[in-house]
């Protein structure tokens, strides 16, 4: 058994607000995420999922617990680990090819290297000829694939991804889905990726980690997803194993 490449230990986080007022948000989580392993963390709205990815991206502190990263304490945001949010967060000045290599600019990386970095991953995301196209100039999948593109091109080793095909339509979002399992073929990295909807991990996953529907977010089951890929949503295990993560979890769908 190699060394997991993230661990998560016994983290719990209490948000203190104004007038010492505590949040008691996520507690006692535990889990080891495997080197290139596509870990899903299935839960409801408001059930600590984007706090749990903020901590092992080094954005939040636990209150209580650590998060490894190859047997290393993180303690803050770093090039290893790649974020993609729900909004997409582009700069809207900047060109596709602008905002895919601005993170290796800014580690000052060479203008040639650079660029031959965030060309690769433009034309792994499936965005050559939109090069010199604005975010404005883009739709939502594509503005994601760009967010996709723009974190590889730090060059993580893991991937971070918290709901990001959340705001496309149902079927951009299915497409999408294909396109990471393709993505992700092709450029192996290890991948926590947060959704809440039960479809969309059991297609991605190796293995779903599911939170419970209150807060403080505890783990309620772990779900490892050993149907082959490229999965088919009408597959009969497919469907069977839809049934009863619906069935445990008391997600509203
Ligand atoms: N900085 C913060 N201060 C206080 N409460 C917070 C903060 N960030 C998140 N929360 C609270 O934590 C809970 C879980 O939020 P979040 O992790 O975003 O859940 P999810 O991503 O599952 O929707 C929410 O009730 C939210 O209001
Ligand atoms: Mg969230």
């Amino acid at each position: 058994m190699s060394i997991p490449k993230i661990v998560c230990q016994n983290i719990s986080k209490i948000f203190i607000q104004k007038g010492s007022q505590r949040v008691h948000v996520l507690q006692d989580i535990s889990l080891e995420v495997q080197d290139n392993e596509f870990l899903v963390i299935l839960g409801p709205g408001q059930c600590g999922k984007s706090t749990l990815l903020r901590i092992i991206a080094g954005l939040e502190t636990p209150s209580e617990g650590s998060v490894l990263l190859d047997g290393k304490p993180v303690t803050k945001p770093g090039p290893d680990r790649g974020l993609v949010f729900q909004s997409y967060m582009l700069f809207a000045w900047r060109t596709v090819m602008g905002n895919v290599e601005m993170g290796p600019k800014l580690n000052g990386v060479p203008k040639t290297e650079r660029r031959k970095i965030a060309q690769r991953y433009i034309d792994l995301v499936g965005l050559q000829k939109f090069e010199n196209h604005y975010p404005h100039q883009l739709s939502g999948g594509m503005k994601q694939r760009v967010g996709i593109a723009r974190a590889y091109a730090n060059g993580p080793q893991v991937m971070l991804l918290d709901e990001p095909f959340g705001q496309l339509d149902a079927q951009t979002r299915i497409f999408m889905e294909k396109e990471t399992e393709r993505i992700w073929q092709t450029e192996k990295r290890t991948v926590i990726f947060v959704t809440n909807n039960i479809d969309e991990a059991i297609f991605l996953a190796d293995r779903i980690v599911s939170l419970e529907n209150k807060l403080p977010g505890r783990m309620a089951s772990v779900y490892d997803i050993d149907l082959p890929r490229l999965r088919e949503h009408t597959d009969m295990k497919f469907l069977h194993l839809r049934q009863m993560i619906t069935d445990e979890s008391t997600l509203i769908l």
